[in-house]
Protein backbone atom coordinates (compact mmCIF):
# COMPACT_ATOMS: atom_id res chain seq x y z
CA UNK A 1 0.00 0.00 0.00
CA UNK A 2 2.74 2.77 0.40
CA UNK A 3 4.61 1.32 -2.82
CA UNK A 4 1.35 2.59 -4.64
CA UNK A 5 1.09 5.33 -2.67
CA UNK A 6 4.88 6.10 -3.69
CA UNK A 7 3.84 5.58 -7.48
CA UNK A 8 0.70 8.02 -7.30
CA UNK A 9 2.76 10.39 -6.27
CA UNK A 10 5.24 9.64 -9.19
CA UNK A 11 2.09 10.02 -11.86
CA UNK A 12 1.61 13.22 -10.10
CA UNK A 13 4.99 14.62 -10.11
CA UNK A 14 5.61 13.62 -13.83
CA UNK A 15 2.41 15.03 -14.96
CA UNK A 16 3.02 18.13 -13.23
CA UNK A 17 6.25 18.31 -15.02
CA UNK A 18 4.73 17.29 -18.44
CA UNK A 19 2.00 20.90 -17.54
CA UNK A 20 5.10 22.57 -16.29
CA UNK A 21 6.65 22.45 -19.90
CA UNK A 22 3.45 22.98 -22.00
CA UNK A 23 3.22 26.09 -20.94
CA UNK A 24 6.80 26.90 -22.07
CA UNK A 25 6.48 25.63 -25.27
CA UNK A 26 4.67 26.70 -28.19
CA UNK A 27 1.98 24.61 -27.63
CA UNK A 28 1.15 26.17 -24.58
CA UNK A 29 1.07 29.71 -25.75
CA UNK A 30 -2.69 30.54 -24.84
CA UNK A 31 -2.08 29.35 -21.29
CA UNK A 32 0.83 31.94 -20.99
CA UNK A 33 -1.25 34.38 -22.76
CA UNK A 34 -4.06 34.09 -20.22
CA UNK A 35 -1.47 33.67 -16.91
CA UNK A 36 0.52 36.94 -18.11
CA UNK A 37 -2.86 38.70 -18.54
CA UNK A 38 -3.45 37.71 -14.89
CA UNK A 39 -0.77 39.39 -13.88
CA UNK A 40 2.01 36.79 -12.59
CA UNK A 41 5.55 36.86 -13.14
CA UNK A 42 7.38 34.49 -14.68
CA UNK A 43 8.67 34.11 -11.16
CA UNK A 44 6.02 33.28 -9.70
CA UNK A 45 4.62 30.67 -11.99
CA UNK A 46 7.77 28.81 -11.72
CA UNK A 47 7.22 29.20 -8.02
CA UNK A 48 3.68 27.64 -7.69
CA UNK A 49 4.65 25.15 -10.58
CA UNK A 50 1.84 26.47 -12.68
CA UNK A 51 1.04 24.25 -16.33
CA UNK A 52 -1.13 24.06 -19.17
CA UNK A 53 -2.51 20.78 -19.98
CA UNK A 54 -2.35 20.83 -23.97
CA UNK A 55 -5.05 20.66 -26.25
CA UNK A 56 -6.84 17.28 -25.44
CA UNK A 57 -6.78 14.73 -22.92
CA UNK A 58 -4.43 11.86 -24.12
CA UNK A 59 -1.19 13.55 -24.76
CA UNK A 60 -0.62 13.51 -20.73
CA UNK A 61 -1.98 9.63 -20.58
CA UNK A 62 0.58 8.77 -23.49
CA UNK A 63 3.33 10.73 -22.05
CA UNK A 64 2.76 8.59 -18.26
CA UNK A 65 2.94 5.27 -20.63
CA UNK A 66 6.55 6.26 -21.81
CA UNK A 67 7.28 6.53 -18.38
CA UNK A 68 6.58 3.75 -17.23
CA UNK A 69 3.74 3.56 -15.73
CA UNK A 70 0.60 1.20 -16.00
CA UNK A 71 -2.93 2.32 -16.75
CA UNK A 72 -4.33 1.79 -13.65
CA UNK A 73 -1.70 3.86 -11.73
CA UNK A 74 -2.51 6.69 -13.74
CA UNK A 75 -6.05 6.22 -13.29
CA UNK A 76 -6.23 5.64 -9.65
CA UNK A 77 -3.81 9.05 -9.52
CA UNK A 78 -6.86 10.77 -10.42
CA UNK A 79 -5.53 12.14 -14.01
CA UNK A 80 -7.59 10.27 -16.45
CA UNK A 81 -10.83 8.45 -16.43
CA UNK A 82 -11.25 5.04 -18.50
CA UNK A 83 -14.38 5.00 -21.03
CA UNK A 84 -15.35 2.23 -23.31
CA UNK A 85 -15.43 4.19 -26.44
CA UNK A 86 -12.19 6.41 -25.90
CA UNK A 87 -9.76 3.86 -23.11
CA UNK A 88 -7.53 6.17 -20.98
CA UNK A 89 -8.12 9.83 -20.68
CA UNK A 90 -7.26 12.87 -18.72
CA UNK A 91 -10.15 15.15 -17.88
CA UNK A 92 -7.84 18.14 -18.17
CA UNK A 93 -7.34 19.36 -21.15
CA UNK A 94 -7.24 23.28 -22.22
CA UNK A 95 -6.86 24.78 -19.32
CA UNK A 96 -4.18 26.56 -17.13
CA UNK A 97 -2.95 23.72 -14.37
CA UNK A 98 -2.17 24.68 -10.93
CA UNK A 99 -0.62 21.44 -8.84
CA UNK A 100 -1.71 20.94 -5.29
CA UNK A 101 1.20 19.92 -2.91
CA UNK A 102 1.26 18.34 0.30
CA UNK A 103 3.16 20.39 3.21
CA UNK A 104 6.20 18.66 1.83
CA UNK A 105 6.01 20.25 -1.60
CA UNK A 106 4.30 16.69 -2.94
CA UNK A 107 1.95 17.04 -5.42
CA UNK A 108 -1.46 15.33 -4.36
CA UNK A 109 -3.63 16.65 -7.11
CA UNK A 110 -4.74 19.14 -9.28
CA UNK A 111 -6.93 21.91 -9.99
CA UNK A 112 -7.37 23.35 -13.62
CA UNK A 113 -8.94 26.45 -14.98
CA UNK A 114 -10.79 27.35 -18.40
CA UNK A 115 -9.16 30.17 -20.21
CA UNK A 116 -11.48 32.73 -20.44
CA UNK A 117 -15.53 31.88 -19.73
CA UNK A 118 -16.61 28.48 -20.08
CA UNK A 119 -18.18 25.77 -17.62
CA UNK A 120 -16.88 24.25 -15.20
CA UNK A 121 -14.72 27.36 -14.67
CA UNK A 122 -12.13 24.82 -12.34
CA UNK A 123 -12.02 21.46 -12.44
CA UNK A 124 -9.80 19.45 -9.62
CA UNK A 125 -8.72 15.74 -9.26
CA UNK A 126 -10.84 13.64 -7.58
CA UNK A 127 -10.43 12.08 -4.27
CA UNK A 128 -7.33 9.67 -4.23
CA UNK A 129 -5.34 7.03 -1.83
CA UNK A 130 -3.45 10.46 -2.17
CA UNK A 131 -5.68 13.02 -2.17
CA UNK A 132 -7.72 14.03 0.56
CA UNK A 133 -9.33 17.59 0.79
CA UNK A 134 -10.62 17.52 3.73
CA UNK A 135 -7.00 17.99 4.84
CA UNK A 136 -4.94 19.91 2.89
CA UNK A 137 -4.64 23.38 2.18
CA UNK A 138 -3.41 25.34 -1.35
CA UNK A 139 -0.53 26.64 -0.59
CA UNK A 140 0.59 25.82 2.81
CA UNK A 141 3.66 24.48 1.76
CA UNK A 142 4.54 27.59 1.50
CA UNK A 143 2.60 29.07 4.06
CA UNK A 144 4.17 27.54 6.99
CA UNK A 145 7.40 28.82 6.95
CA UNK A 146 6.11 32.63 6.70
CA UNK A 147 6.56 32.93 9.73
CA UNK A 148 4.08 36.02 10.04
CA UNK A 149 2.34 34.93 13.01
CA UNK A 150 -0.87 34.63 11.70
CA UNK A 151 -2.07 32.42 8.54
CA UNK A 152 -4.66 34.39 5.68
CA UNK A 153 -7.49 32.20 4.77
CA UNK A 154 -9.29 32.62 1.50
CA UNK A 155 -11.55 30.77 -1.59
CA UNK A 156 -9.48 30.28 -4.57
CA UNK A 157 -5.97 29.54 -6.27
CA UNK A 158 -4.97 32.38 -7.84
CA UNK A 159 -6.18 34.98 -4.56
CA UNK A 160 -3.28 32.57 -2.58
CA UNK A 161 -0.89 33.28 -5.79
CA UNK A 162 -1.51 36.84 -6.03
CA UNK A 163 -1.15 37.32 -2.23
CA UNK A 164 2.12 34.98 -2.26
CA UNK A 165 3.55 37.12 -5.12
CA UNK A 166 2.76 40.54 -3.46
CA UNK A 167 4.78 38.99 -0.42
CA UNK A 168 1.80 37.70 1.86
CA UNK A 169 3.19 34.36 1.43
CA UNK A 170 1.32 33.28 4.81
CA UNK A 171 -1.98 32.58 2.66
CA UNK A 172 -3.66 29.26 2.05
CA UNK A 173 -7.06 28.30 0.16
CA UNK A 174 -9.12 25.39 1.05
CA UNK A 175 -8.98 23.52 -2.11
CA UNK A 176 -12.45 23.79 -4.41
CA UNK A 177 -14.53 23.01 -1.26
CA UNK A 178 -15.91 24.45 2.11
CA UNK A 179 -13.27 24.76 4.83
CA UNK A 180 -13.26 21.54 7.25
CA UNK A 181 -12.86 20.62 11.14
CA UNK A 182 -9.37 19.27 9.70
CA UNK A 183 -7.87 22.07 8.10
CA UNK A 184 -8.51 24.11 11.29
CA UNK A 185 -6.79 21.63 12.96
CA UNK A 186 -3.80 21.49 10.77
CA UNK A 187 -3.51 25.26 10.61
CA UNK A 188 -3.36 25.53 14.56
CA UNK A 189 0.12 23.37 14.29
CA UNK A 190 1.36 27.10 12.54
CA UNK A 191 -0.68 29.56 13.89
CA UNK A 192 -2.86 30.86 16.28
CA UNK A 193 -4.38 33.82 14.41
CA UNK A 194 -6.40 33.17 11.08
CA UNK A 195 -7.40 36.23 8.55
CA UNK A 196 -10.33 35.28 6.27
CA UNK A 197 -9.68 36.91 3.36
CA UNK A 198 -13.51 35.46 1.22
CA UNK A 199 -15.24 37.02 -1.41
CA UNK A 200 -16.97 39.95 -0.41
CA UNK A 201 -19.93 38.53 -2.48
CA UNK A 202 -22.87 36.94 -0.55
CA UNK A 203 -21.40 33.31 -1.21
CA UNK A 204 -18.36 34.70 0.57
CA UNK A 205 -19.65 36.28 3.24
CA UNK A 206 -21.70 33.02 4.49
CA UNK A 207 -18.37 30.85 3.91
CA UNK A 208 -16.73 33.07 6.25
CA UNK A 209 -19.55 33.01 9.09
CA UNK A 210 -19.30 29.32 9.08
CA UNK A 211 -15.28 29.49 8.61
CA UNK A 212 -14.98 31.83 12.05
CA UNK A 213 -17.52 29.02 13.66
CA UNK A 214 -15.16 26.19 12.72
CA UNK A 215 -11.95 28.62 13.78
CA UNK A 216 -13.33 29.10 17.19
CA UNK A 217 -14.33 25.04 17.22
CA UNK A 218 -10.59 24.18 17.22
CA UNK A 219 -9.42 27.14 19.22
CA UNK A 220 -8.27 29.80 16.80
CA UNK A 221 -8.46 33.53 16.89
CA UNK A 222 -10.36 34.88 13.80
CA UNK A 223 -10.89 38.01 11.93
CA UNK A 224 -12.10 39.10 9.02
CA UNK A 225 -10.33 41.47 6.40
CA UNK A 226 -13.02 43.59 3.91
CA UNK A 227 -12.19 43.41 0.33
CA UNK A 228 -14.68 46.08 -1.06
CA UNK A 229 -14.95 47.77 -3.37
CA UNK A 230 -13.29 44.42 -5.11
CA UNK A 231 -14.43 41.06 -5.09
CA UNK A 232 -11.44 39.03 -3.88
CA UNK A 233 -7.95 38.98 -2.53
CA UNK A 234 -6.64 39.31 -6.10
CA UNK A 235 -8.80 41.54 -7.58
CA UNK A 236 -8.03 43.82 -4.45
CA UNK A 237 -4.38 43.77 -5.08
CA UNK A 238 -4.46 43.92 -8.91
CA UNK A 239 -6.43 47.24 -8.18
CA UNK A 240 -5.27 49.08 -5.17
CA UNK A 241 -1.84 47.38 -4.50
CA UNK A 242 0.07 45.64 -1.45
CA UNK A 243 0.30 48.62 0.56
CA UNK A 244 -3.43 49.37 0.90
CA UNK A 245 -4.09 45.31 1.65
CA UNK A 246 -1.76 45.37 4.17
CA UNK A 247 -3.57 48.46 5.63
CA UNK A 248 -6.83 46.33 4.96
CA UNK A 249 -4.68 43.54 7.49
CA UNK A 250 -4.31 45.66 10.13
CA UNK A 251 -7.81 46.28 9.92
CA UNK A 252 -8.76 43.18 10.31
CA UNK A 253 -12.68 43.17 11.84
CA UNK A 254 -13.01 40.61 15.01
CA UNK A 255 -14.92 37.79 14.03
CA UNK A 256 -17.43 38.39 16.78
CA UNK A 257 -18.17 41.83 15.52
CA UNK A 258 -18.19 40.77 11.83
CA UNK A 259 -20.63 38.25 12.72
CA UNK A 260 -23.10 40.85 14.58
CA UNK A 261 -22.51 43.15 12.46
CA UNK A 262 -23.86 40.81 9.57
CA UNK A 263 -26.69 39.79 11.95
CA UNK A 264 -27.54 43.91 12.31
CA UNK A 265 -28.17 43.83 8.62
CA UNK A 266 -30.91 41.46 8.84
CA UNK A 267 -33.33 43.85 10.94
CA UNK A 268 -34.53 47.14 10.85
CA UNK A 269 -33.01 49.25 13.19
CA UNK A 270 -35.40 51.95 13.62
CA UNK A 271 -38.46 49.11 13.99
CA UNK A 272 -38.86 48.43 18.03
CA UNK A 273 -40.26 44.79 17.27
CA UNK A 274 -37.05 44.19 14.96
CA UNK A 275 -34.23 45.72 17.24
CA UNK A 276 -35.62 43.40 20.67
CA UNK A 277 -35.02 40.49 18.44
CA UNK A 278 -31.52 41.75 17.33
CA UNK A 279 -31.25 42.34 21.02
CA UNK A 280 -32.16 38.80 21.64
CA UNK A 281 -30.22 36.95 18.99
CA UNK A 282 -27.09 38.89 20.44
CA UNK A 283 -27.49 38.11 23.98
CA UNK A 284 -27.96 34.33 22.68
CA UNK A 285 -24.25 34.56 20.84
CA UNK A 286 -22.94 36.19 23.92
CA UNK A 287 -24.27 32.60 25.75
CA UNK A 288 -21.28 31.20 23.61
CA UNK A 289 -18.52 32.36 25.02
CA UNK A 290 -17.83 29.72 28.27
CA UNK A 291 -15.54 32.38 30.34
CA UNK A 292 -17.13 35.12 32.00
CA UNK A 293 -14.73 37.97 31.93
CA UNK A 294 -14.38 37.52 28.02
CA UNK A 295 -18.19 37.52 27.51
CA UNK A 296 -18.41 40.68 29.54
CA UNK A 297 -16.04 42.79 27.72
CA UNK A 298 -17.84 41.72 24.42
CA UNK A 299 -20.85 42.44 26.24
CA UNK A 300 -20.08 46.09 27.35
CA UNK A 301 -18.23 46.72 23.82
CA UNK A 302 -21.57 45.30 21.88
CA UNK A 303 -23.70 47.11 23.97
CA UNK A 304 -21.82 50.21 22.98
CA UNK A 305 -21.45 49.69 19.56
CA UNK A 306 -25.28 49.30 19.10
CA UNK A 307 -26.61 51.35 21.62
CA UNK A 308 -27.96 48.84 24.28
CA UNK A 309 -28.12 49.72 27.68
CA UNK A 310 -25.63 46.65 28.79
CA UNK A 311 -27.77 46.21 32.18
CA UNK A 312 -30.67 45.20 30.04
CA UNK A 313 -28.68 42.88 27.75
CA UNK A 314 -26.65 41.11 30.92
CA UNK A 315 -29.94 40.40 32.48
CA UNK A 316 -31.10 39.27 28.61
CA UNK A 317 -27.93 36.82 28.64
CA UNK A 318 -28.53 35.68 31.85
CA UNK A 319 -31.87 34.84 31.54
CA UNK A 320 -30.87 32.66 28.22
CA UNK A 321 -27.67 31.34 30.18
CA UNK A 322 -29.77 30.53 33.02
CA UNK A 323 -32.27 28.61 30.08
CA UNK A 324 -30.05 26.39 28.18
CA UNK A 325 -28.03 25.12 32.14
P1 LIG B 1 -10.81 33.34 -10.83
O1 LIG B 1 -12.03 33.64 -11.64
O2 LIG B 1 -9.83 32.53 -11.60
O3 LIG B 1 -10.23 34.54 -10.18
O4 LIG B 1 -11.25 32.33 -9.70
P2 LIG B 1 -11.79 32.60 -8.24
O5 LIG B 1 -10.92 31.81 -7.31
O6 LIG B 1 -12.00 34.04 -7.96
O7 LIG B 1 -13.18 31.87 -8.40
P3 LIG B 1 -14.36 31.73 -7.40
O8 LIG B 1 -14.38 32.80 -6.40
O9 LIG B 1 -15.54 31.54 -8.27
O10 LIG B 1 -14.05 30.33 -6.74
C1 LIG B 1 -13.18 30.15 -5.63
C2 LIG B 1 -12.62 28.74 -5.65
O11 LIG B 1 -13.68 27.80 -5.72
C3 LIG B 1 -11.75 28.43 -6.87
O12 LIG B 1 -10.42 28.80 -6.71
C4 LIG B 1 -11.91 26.94 -6.99
O13 LIG B 1 -11.06 26.25 -6.08
C5 LIG B 1 -13.34 26.72 -6.57
N1 LIG B 1 -14.20 26.71 -7.76
C6 LIG B 1 -14.64 27.77 -8.49
N2 LIG B 1 -15.38 27.38 -9.52
C7 LIG B 1 -15.44 26.03 -9.45
C8 LIG B 1 -16.07 25.02 -10.24
O14 LIG B 1 -16.71 25.29 -11.25
N3 LIG B 1 -15.91 23.73 -9.82
C9 LIG B 1 -15.20 23.39 -8.71
N4 LIG B 1 -15.10 22.11 -8.36
N5 LIG B 1 -14.58 24.32 -7.95
C10 LIG B 1 -14.70 25.61 -8.30
MN1 LIG C 1 -3.62 27.40 20.39
MN1 LIG D 1 -16.64 33.23 -5.17
MN1 LIG E 1 -10.87 35.72 -8.54
MN1 LIG F 1 -13.20 34.69 -6.19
Amino acid sequence: KAGKRMRLLEVNKEAAKYFYYMLRDPRGEVGMRYLTGRKLTDETMHHFGLGYAGKNGEQVVQYLRKKGFTDEEIKDSGLAMFSEQRGLRSQFWNRVMFPIQDINHRVIGFGGRVMGDGEPKYLNSPETMIFDKRRNLYGLNFARTARTGNIILCEGYMDVIAMHQAGFTQAVASLGTAFTVEQANLLHRYAENILLAYDSDGAGTKAALRGIGILREAGLTGKVINMRPYKDPDEFIKNLGKEAFQERIDQAENSFYFEIRILSEQYDQSDPEQRTKFHREIAQKLCEFSEDLERENYLQAIAEKYMIRPDDLRKMVIGYASQTG
